[in-house]
């Protein structure tokens, strides 16, 4: 399977701005209301035929929850069990071909959701997910594809590698081939580009996967399905199995054809899953692979020497695009008592000029979260600090689910710098803000460290190079991204490997070669003559 054939070297997927009067915004907009007008069915696809169970579920629009966009079927132990026989069968075919076919697919793929899906993926994302416009197209456009593209060109750099020696009348090389048995990519809500990474990255590598979409956001990997198979992707290849975790997850779990496990979600899923492979060791053919991306308590940490505009922008930024919904999602931050005056001034200005409401107004800037179980998770850790003495609410706290899952992006500040919203993942708008004497940088920057069992995403913000040296080794590794003077947010496929340590996952950053490996299972040949 080794090739040393070029593939284009990608860059990243431009943006569409969506600018007022723009004719990508009519499009936006005309895609919105058709997917609005109608309600969907959506059924699981094992070895490329479509299979209804009956057993439904139903995909909501979480800014206008009475309002339904797809009825879904689930999964039992039956169909899981027909899914790990879909991919099993279909592996033989899809090994056979050369991997510049498989990439060829994926490349196809991402030109389509490029161009002729474009509008509809980023829709169903709005709808469904409640991302605004510009989240949507950086999320199910942008990073999607550059995942499809970045992986298809590091991919490349893996099959190509021949760095082994050969002694005379000898001729040694390695194979890199796919994983004996299935891989189980199981996604989260937040990302359609991960949903979409989660089952690509292992095919693209020559492994056949089943993928288990988040039940809240099962829309926009049920359009992913379509567009693989347009582009030419074979059946039984990724085969679509939403339904409780639970059930599909024990199911493909128990095989022992499982190959692997390309998980993101919360730690504790991961955890389960993780215990669950342990119990299970004994009866694998294989050890399978267990990649996992999971929860984040991610930090912003302020020496006085920092820029308080860039700062104060970060602050706003990283806690509260998509609703603080994302795992590298600024949700504490480390002020100095020199700058917090200043800060917080700009942070009550800039959090007052937000605008929250439904995707369909492009001026909202914060939407709603993805269901009422978030909603209850995010509402009783803003109670818990509105009633607790170390803490106080600097702007918002207003939660309402009324019409739709709406939190205001909130600010708590505390006096306990291991107060629990600075330890607990919360996964939603808000900031929890400890400030400290300044002469205390050093003991704060510990304190940082040792107060959360993650280690996602941080940044710090000086300007003062023995500051950030500071930080960079006190934080060694509380963050497998991390920033100098920039929001902790936003990583781009290509640009920074994404993936954290710690209770975060096992780091094997996502779109990165690093990530792809672990998809493959080499072997040496050697042959004399
Ligand atoms: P979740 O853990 O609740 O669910 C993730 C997936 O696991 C879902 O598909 C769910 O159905 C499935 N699942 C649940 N129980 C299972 C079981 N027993 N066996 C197999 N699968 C099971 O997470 P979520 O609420 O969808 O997503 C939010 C979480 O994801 C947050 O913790 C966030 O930090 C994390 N996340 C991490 C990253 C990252 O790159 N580190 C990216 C996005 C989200
Ligand atoms: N990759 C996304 C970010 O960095 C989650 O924000």
């Amino acid at each position: 399977n080794n090739s040393i054939i070029r593939v284009p070297e990608p860059v990243n997927e431009p943006q569409f701005d969506y600018a007022v009067n723009s004719a990508a915004r009519s499009q936006l907009k005309r895609a919105l209301s058709e997917l609005a007008a109608k309600t969907i069915e959506i059924p699981l696809i094992i070895g490329g035929r479509e299979v209804n169970t009956g057993n439904r579920g139903q995909v909501v629009m979480p800014h206008q929850h009475a309002h339904k966009l797809a009825d879904y079927h689930q999964a039992g132990e039956e169909e899981a069990r027909m899914a790990i026989q879909a991919a099993m069968d279909a592996k033989t075919g899809w090994q056979r071909l050369r991997w510049e076919e498989r990439a060829a697919i994926f490349l196809k793929a991402a030109e389509l959701i490029s161009g002729k899906y474009r509008f509809q993926i980023n829709a169903a994302s709005m709808l469904s997910t409640s991302k605004n416009a510009f989240q949507a197209e950086i999320d199910a456009a942008c990073e999607l594809i550059d995942f499809l593209r970045f992986n298809v060109y590091f991919a490349q750099t893996i099959y190509a590698e021949q760095p082994l020696r050969s002694s005379k009348g000898t001729w040694n090389y390695t194979q890199y081939r796919p994983l004996e048995g299935f891989v189980l990519a199981v996604t989260p809500f937040n990302f359609t580009a991960i949903a979409g990474n989660l089952a690509a990255a292992p095919a693209i590598m020559g492994n056949t996967v089943i993928l288990k979409p988040a039940s809240s956001s099962v829309y926009t990997p049920w359009l992913l399905m379509q567009i693989f198979k347009e582009a030419g992707l074979p059946d039984g290849v990724i085969n679509f199995l939403p339904g409780p975790g639970s059930v599909v997850g024990d199911v493909c779990l128990a095989s022992p054809h499982l190959g692997g496990v390309h998980f993101t979600g919360s730690t504790a899923v991961f955890q389960h899953i993780w215990k669950t492979i342990g119990k299970n060791i004994t009866s694998y053919r294989a050890y399978p692979r267990i990649v996992g991306e999971t929860g984040g308590k991610d930090f912003i940490f302020a020496h006085a020497s920092a820029d308080v505009d860039s700062l104060a922008t970060a602050c706003v930024r990283g806690a509260f695009e998509f609703q603080g919904q994302k795992c590298s999602a600024a949700s504490r931050a480390y002020i100095p008592e020199s700058l917090w005056p200043r800060v917080r001034g700009i942070l009550e200005t800039e959090v007052g000029r937000i605008k929250m409401g439904p995707v369909t107004d492009f001026r909202n800037f914060v939407n709603a979260v993805i269901d009422k179980g978030a909603f209850d998770t995010i509402r009783s850790a803003i109670e818990y600090a509105k009633t607790a003495e170390e803490a106080k609410i600097v702007t918002g706290g207003g939660c309402d689910d009324s019409q739709g899952y709406f939190i205001e992006p909130t600010i708590i500040l505390t006096t306990n710098p291991k107060f629990k919203t600075m330890q607990e993942e919360i996964f939603g708008p808000v900031l929890t803000v400890y400030v400290y004497p300044d002469e205390d940088y050093p003991e704060t920057l510990k304190t940082c460290d040792e107060t959360s069992v993650y280690g996602l995403t941080g940044a710090i913000f000086a300007n003062d190079r023995q500051a950030i040296s500071q930080a960079m080794a006190a934080l060694e590794n509380a963050a497998g991204n991390f920033y100098i003077n920039d929001k902790p947010t936003g990583a781009v496929v290509g640009q920074q490997p994404f993936g954290g340590a710690r209770a975060s996952g096992t780091n094997d950053k996502a779109g990165a070669a690093s990530n792809l490996m672990r998809w493959v299972s080499p072997r040496t040949i050697k042959e004399s003559f």
